[in-house]
């Protein structure tokens, strides 16, 4: 039995056909169109037609980048899509003519690493994506944890510096402004703006100011660039801090770290584990928990989201 997963970001629209063990069969992906919610549903419509055409396939399931409400039906708001209050699960299955299931991209890609992934041993588990921004998940004793409105998780809108940068969720200072691919594009781009000579380098390879991504930085980052390989372990720093606050909280005993940005490896996970180690309240008196790098790269969210849709249709909700 087969599913789709579409995962929904920042910055792309993924999609594949995916199996019983999490395995993919075919995958397409496009960028997201940011302008209006039609146009998003447009291309979720596209990609699964397109991946219909050669395989059979009982129910889709959608990740989508904004916070999902309990009836898991509705966006009620995005900070990086236009969605406010969006009835995305009958919109596309009007369109779609297959069983939809919608939750937030974090908390399929959380599914994903739990089910096939860095995350199966796991008792409490959280998840955090590092893409446009900060996602994030927590998967409790098997099952992932919503809150009692659908929000839990929006681990990347937690003030972390007072007045700081704004955010796209209205406040300043969250913890995405600090520790994302945004983050390293913007402090990429402000630095070679400023025509630092450590910036050189980078502007030389894209052009200009505004062009810079942080895939780029991502890129000259493991080629070796000195202020690239900085930039990303700001980033790392910012995560160890972040997780050191979530484990006070939460006390898990494995945070996975996904997304994007995390396909830096240890650029990106050794500072964290630094700073984590540095921060964490009660260290030396306490077990520590394991920050451990997602295993299913960029590709967890369509793997957890198709696989959310299988099992809806296996144990449908409320009978469970
Ligand atoms: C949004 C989350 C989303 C995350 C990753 C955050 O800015 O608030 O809902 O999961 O970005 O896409
Ligand atoms: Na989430
Ligand atoms: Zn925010």
């Amino acid at each position: 039995m087969l599913t789709i997963g579409v995962d929904i970001g920042g910055t792309k629209v993924a999609a594949g056909v995916v199996d019983e063990q999490g395995a993919i069969l075919e995958r397409v992906q496009q960028p997201t169109p940011s302008h209006s919610p039609t146009a998003v549903e447009d291309a979720v419509v596209e990609v699964v037609r397109r991946l219909r055409r050669r395989h059979e396939v009982v129910a889709v399931g959608i990740g989508a980048a904004g916070w999902v409400d309990t009836d898991q039906a509705t966006v009620r708001f995005s900070p990086h899509l236009a969605w406010r209050n969006e009835p995305i699960r009958d919109r596309l299955g009007e369109r779609l003519d297959l069983p939809l299931v919608v939750d937030n991209d974090a908390n399929a890609a959380a599914w994903a690493e739990y089910r096939f992934g860095a995350g199966r041993e796991s008792s409490v588990m959280i998840c955090i994506t590092l893409g446009t921004g900060i996602g994030g998940a927590v998967v409790l004793n098997g099952e992932l944890f919503r809150g009692r409105y659908g929000m839990a998780g929006e681990f990347g809108h937690m003030g972390v510096v007072p007045g700081g940068h704004w955010c796209p969720c209205g406040n300043r200072g969250c913890w995405e402004q600090y520790s994302s691919g945004n983050a390293l594009e913007r402090d990429a781009r402000q630095l070679a703006e400023a025509r630092s000579p450590q910036a050189h380098a980078l502007l030389a390879a894209v052009g200009s100011p505004d062009r810079i991504t942080g895939l780029d930085v991502s890129a000259a980052a493991m080629a070796g660039d000195p202020m690239c390989v900085e930039l990303i372990s700001d980033v790392g720093h910012w995560l160890g801090l972040g997780l050191a606050n979530l484990a006070a909280a939460f006390d898990p005993d494995l945070f996975v770290v996904g997304g994007g940005v995390s396909e830096n490896g240890a650029l990106l996970l050794d500072p964290a584990q630094r700073a984590f180690d540095r921060t964490l309240t009660g260290r030396g008196f306490r077990p520590s928990a394991t920050l451990a790098l997602a295993e299913l790269g960029s590709a967890a969210g369509l793997i957890g989201a198709a696989d959310l849709a299988r099992q809806s249709i296996e144990q449908p909700p409320g009978r469970g």
